[in-house]
């Protein structure tokens, strides 16, 4: 039987972390997963070029049911120490927007960084190696695996969330919680495009490929950037980040003028242009394409001296405060992160370790902690993970 200072299970964002900074600090890391490769999703995130994290991290950027949790281990590993990581590796970057932080060329620059730390540090890494079963000792955690049985005081569930089972996700680390004696708060998908049903339907796939700035509200939650229409319903990044906020059967508000105040904008162009069509003056702040079919389909355009005061309303109400009801969302298959997860009350927030089962920690995705879009998932991964890491 092989042992082991600490075995980790995941080797995706959090799981890498924790592997070297463990490391580096001494402890021998047994560190598996059972894909092929490790980091799918780092690979995969910010459109191939990792957004890997945000400048203006906060704890404010993150939904919990325990919204303390986050803080210590964020204070404890900022945005500034990965971007000094990035930095030692040469790795070129650029802030999109928000304080987004990108890669200049591509994903596995950030992947690779973190697998020559892992190696420097003499992390085991052991991929395509599944866990079948885990048994409490008195020293410990006895793992049963497809390399045989391991031994370790400590045990790191880095098994990320659910969403992108054809990247490797699975409930494994839920499994593992539950077994013991951790409560798992219903998950769900977040940062997710919505997928809508009937005429509005039609529009969305008529406008698909067609971006507007619009403020779009949800349960005390509002977010200003693009919505994208596509052929299934909505997305782009406000979409994304009031999905996070959604729950079945709640109306989206969505403020297609986030710049002005919709029912003077019309008055004055009433006014002004009383002559003028809505479709032509709705051409001057969206698409050709669009304003058509908006004015075709929710108001019949004519002339602006045309409409009583009344219709003016109705029409400032659609603009300013369009009311969507989606049919659902596009679930797991596209959504960037899981919601929900292990009860971070059962877990110190300043160790990750259980408060249930000593020795066992969860880091990353697999607890309840997800950030907005923007950098902030990653940031909570290397976060958690690097906390973790100073007590296994
Ligand atoms: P992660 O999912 O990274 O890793 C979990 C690992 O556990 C995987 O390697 C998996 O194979 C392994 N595993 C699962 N079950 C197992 C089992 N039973 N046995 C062994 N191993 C198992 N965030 C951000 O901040 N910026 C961004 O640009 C993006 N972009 C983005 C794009 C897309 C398409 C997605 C899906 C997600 C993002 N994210 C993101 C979110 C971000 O990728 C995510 O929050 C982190 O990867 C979570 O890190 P973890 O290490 O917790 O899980």
């Amino acid at each position: 039987m092989r042992s082991t200072d600490v075995v980790i299970i995941g080797a995706g964002a959090a799981g890498l972390m924790c592997a070297l900074t463990a490391a580096e600090r001494g402890r021998q890391v047994l560190l598996v997963d059972h894909a092929n490769k490790a980091g799918k999703k780092i690979l995969m995130s910010g459109g191939g070029r990792c957004n890997f994290t945000n400048m203006y991290t906060d704890p404010a950027n993150f939904v919990s049911k325990n919204p303390h949790f986050c803080k210590s281990a964020l204070a404890r590993y900022t945005p500034w120490d990965f971007i000094a990581l990035v930095g030692r590796h040469g790795v070129p970057y650029h802030e999109k927007k928000l304080g987004q932080l990108f890669c200049d060329n591509r994903s596995k620059d950030i992947l690779n960084m973190l697998l020559d730390e892992c190696r420097q540090a003499g992390v085991d890494l052991r991929l395509d190696t599944s866990v079948r079963q885990i048994e409490k000792t008195a020293a410990g955690y006895l793992l049963s695996t497809d390399m045989g049985p391991v031994a370790s005081p400590s045990l790191v569930v880095a098994t990320g969330g659910l969403s992108i089972p054809t990247l490797g996700a699975t409930g494994f680390g839920y499994e593992i919680a539950r077994q013991f004696g951790h409560n798992v708060l219903a998950t769900r998908a977040g940062l997710v495009p919505f997928t809508i049903s009937g005429q509005l339907k039609e529009l969305c796939a008529e406008l698909s490929g067609t971006s507007v700035d619009c403020v779009v509200s949800c349960n005390g939650e509002s977010f200003r950037e693009n919505i994208l229409f596509t052929h299934r319903g909505l997305s782009g990044p406000a979409i994304l980040q009031i999905s996070s906020f959604w729950q079945p059967g709640d109306a989206v508000e969505i403020n297609l003028l986030p710049d002005r105040d919709a029912l003077e904008w019309l008055q004055g162009q009433q006014a002004a242009r009383p002559n003028s069509e809505l479709k032509t003056l709705l051409g001057e702040l969206f698409t050709k394409k669009m304003a058509a079919l908006l004015a075709d389909r929710w108001f019949a355009s004519k002339p602006m001296k045309q409409y009583t005061p009344a219709e003016l309303r109705d029409i400032a109400d659609k603009l300013g405060a369009w009311q969507v009801v989606p049919a659902g969302t596009e679930g797991y298959r596209t959504a960037e992160v899981t919601l929900g997860g292990v009860d971070t009350r059962e877990v110190s927030s300043k160790t990750m370790e259980s408060l249930k089962s000593p020795g066992l920690y969860f880091v990353g995705e697999v607890l309840d902690v997800s950030g907005h879009l923007g950098g902030y998932n990653f940031q909570w991964a290397w976060a958690s993970g690097h906390a973790a890491a100073h007590f296994v």
